[in-house]
């Protein structure tokens, strides 16, 4: 198999490109000799110790020529801009990178005795007191891997109060039709019935909507605000106090709370439960459902069904908390992504209060700087056409060209932009849906904005061709890679 010179779709696998004697390392023949121990077999016994291992063999630079090839195939926030509505891939500050990868930090074992690790734990309990604060929550659970994982623990709690408070006949959960898909899927899995409820001409949740579907069957409702269409719920107290009134309780979907930290806090808005994907807010690695962070957090009320551990302080000492009466249980082991809490953790240092305040009102900013540089008849919006956006900006492309959205997208690719996210929220035709975030220098956000214009035109003229051209690999099956799904496990 032959070694390419540049990032090619078709690069070979390590194994393909293995000679047999090549050797990239070199391991101790005697790794225990200083230990005294001549006999390994005295650590692993000889009928457990494998004679030949399958491995690739190759020299060192070879293999870093195959990943050096490998990363050139892919985009990354580090080469561009990655607009990505929804999911939010942020600039992650180097600071918080050496920091998370600090030998203190690698080091740390999740078995060790809370005494041993009590400058981390103190860590996390300050960070979920500053995540306390921001929403104006009681108590968080900093455990769970993803706002997915977020979300279902916060149904999770729902459902638990409500079966304690004698009323397991609430089945009945309300989730906007403009809500991410994650929603309705918590939702079904804790076992509840989806309501949808339908969004009006601006976008938003009219409290009289949510008024003339919740019953004595509903048990709560998630929210999002922001909502995906990147607009503020006007109504959204209004919204709180019809489903309070109901007797339900209140769920946020914290992850578009990079609008409105410093600015507005869910707590005071009346919601129960929140979760925050602190890969959006707060700067880490996303995780596709994990690793990452999606916290849960709670009113007082709510505090003992959070998923345990919690970090607690015990006089002088912090300790990993298992012992809340109410609990959901363990979601995911010991305290959660540490490496990834600990990123938010030196995010939210970095920037104090007045920073991360200023983190909103520049992501709002860039978001609304973007739009009105977009030319408005390629791309109007099809909610709330007057009001301000938040954090993101959902325009379609014009729809009488059928797959315009995935076109644009494509071309802007070849000019080394990422893509915004398409064709969602569903409610929106041809939807693309823009987040520059706070990070992006104007220029850039001038550039990405020309690119879309003159995407836009070059596909109306005829004029664009096949796109993307300059990428490794070109337009891939969309829907191939998920159905029909084949996994295959060899052996
Ligand atoms: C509004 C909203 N809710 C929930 C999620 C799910 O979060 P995660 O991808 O961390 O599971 C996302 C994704 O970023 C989102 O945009």
């Amino acid at each position: 198999m032959k070694e390419f010179r540049q990032a090619r779709w078709d690069e070979p696998l390590l194994k393909e490109l293995s000679r047999p004697g090549r050797v990239g390392t070199l391991v101790p023949i005697e790794p225990l000799a200083h230990k005294n121990l001549k006999d390994p077999s005295l650590l692993v016994p000889a009928s457990m110790r494998r004679e030949r291992l399958e491995l690739p063999e190759l020299s060192e630079l070879q293999v870093l020529r195959h990943f050096n090839r490998l990363s050139q195939m892919n985009f990354s926030v580090e080469l561009g801009m990655y607009p990505l509505g929804s999911c939010t891939m942020k600039y992650n500050p180097k600071v918080s990178e050496a920091i998370a990868g600090s030998d203190s930090m690698r080091q740390a074992h999740p078995l060790q005795p809370d005494e041993t690790v009590q400058g981390l734990l103190s860590v996390f309990y300050q960070l979920e007191r500053y995540l306390s604060e921001v929403t104006g929550m009681e108590r968080f659970s900093l455990s769970t891997a993803a706002g997915a994982q977020g979300e279902f623990a916060g149904v999770l709690i729902v459902r638990k109060f409500l079966h304690d408070a004698g009323r397991p006949d609430r089945d009945e959960i309300l989730v906007p039709d403009s809500a991410h898909g994650t929603n309705p899927a918590s939702a079904a899995m804790a076992g509840f019935r989806v309501v949808k409820v339908p969004s009006d001409s601006t976008g938003q949740v009219r409290a009289s909507s949510v008024e003339s579907l919740v019953s004595e069957r509903t048990a709560g409702m998630m929210f999002t605000v922001p909502n995906t269409l990147g607009l503020f719920e006007s109504e959204v107290e209004e919204v709180c106090d019809a489903v309070h009134k109901a007797g339900g309780l209140m769920y946020y979907d914290g992850a578009n709370m990079n609008a409105m930290l410093g600015h507005a806090r869910p707590g005071d808005m009346g919601f129960d439960i929140v979760h925050l994907n602190l890969h959006k807010t707060f700067a880490t690695p996303h995780g596709g459902g994990g690793p990452g962070a999606g916290p849960v957090g709670v009113k007082r009320s709510l505090v003992d069904y959070l998923p345990v551990p919690v970090v607690s302080r015990k006089g002088e000492r912090y300790v990993l908390d298992y012992g809340l009466k109410h609990s959901i249980g363990r979601l995911k082991g010991f305290v959660g992504n540490s490496a990834v809490l600990l990123r938010a953790y030196a995010y939210i240092r970095l920037l104090g209060g007045s920073g991360l305040t200023d983190v909103s009102s520049l992501a709002v900013l860039a978001a609304n700087y973007l739009w009105k540089s977009l030319d408005p008849e390629a791309f109007p919006v099809s909610h709330g056409q007057g009001l301000r956006r938040k954090h993101e900006a959902v325009v379609s492309a014009k729809s009488e060209l059928s797959g315009s959205a995935m076109t644009i997208a494509k071309a802007m690719l070849d000019r080394g932009m990422h893509s915004p996210t398409v064709y969602f929220p569903l409610i929106v035709k041809e939807a693309l849906m823009i987040e520059p975030t706070e990070s992006e220098p104007l220029e850039m956000l001038d550039e990405y904005a020309a690119g879309l214009n003159e995407a836009y035109k070059a596909l109306k003229e005829g004029s664009l061709g096949e796109v993307p051209k300059n990428t490794t690999v070109g337009r891939v099956d969309e829907v191939k890679a998920s159905h029909p799904l084949t996994l295959k496990v060899h052996w």
